[in-house]
């Protein structure tokens, strides 16, 4: 499989998840058009609104290393679970703003994946462009 060394690097960082409520671990992986791998897990909080999400935690972490959109050649996000673990609306949203449309998105639990990008997950997104 092309992205295999993404999912496994997904599911290392998913070890460092912090998730004393859901027990759900999630990991996320970026790989760079330049080859450099930013990675992510989800990080739980008491008040479970501050939850942050692997793959926001992921792509904003590689905005913050000052790559954009037009850097980023894949994402995966990877979960020990079947059905495969899919993006929240709010990941939805702010990956429809940070990666470009048809950027593979790749989900995937131990046995499977399945490509797909966030025009299909989010299709009609509401984006800056109507602001
Ligand atoms: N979660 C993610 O990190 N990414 C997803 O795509 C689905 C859900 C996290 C949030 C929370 O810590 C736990 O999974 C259960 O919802």
């Amino acid at each position: 499989m092309k992205y295999k060394e993404l999912v496994e690097k997904a599911f290392a960082v998913s070890k460092n998840a912090y998730i004393p409520y859901s027990n759900f671990a999630v990991g996320s992986c970026i790989v760079l058009k330049d080859g450099v791998h930013i990675t992510g897990c989800n990080i739980e909080n008491a008040a479970y609104g501050s939850t942050m999400c692997a793959e926001r935690n992921a792509i904003y972490a590689a905005y913050s290393q000052g790559y954009k959109k037009e850097d980023i050649e894949a994402i995966a996000i990877v979960a020990d679970c079947e059905p495969l673990a899919s993006p929240c609306g709010a990941c939805r949203q702010v990956l429809a703003e940070l990666l470009l449309p048809n950027t593979p998105i790749i989900l995937a639990n131990r046995e499977r994946h399945e490509i797909t990008d966030i025009e299909t997950l989010l299709p009609m997104a509401f984006t800056g462009d109507s602001l």
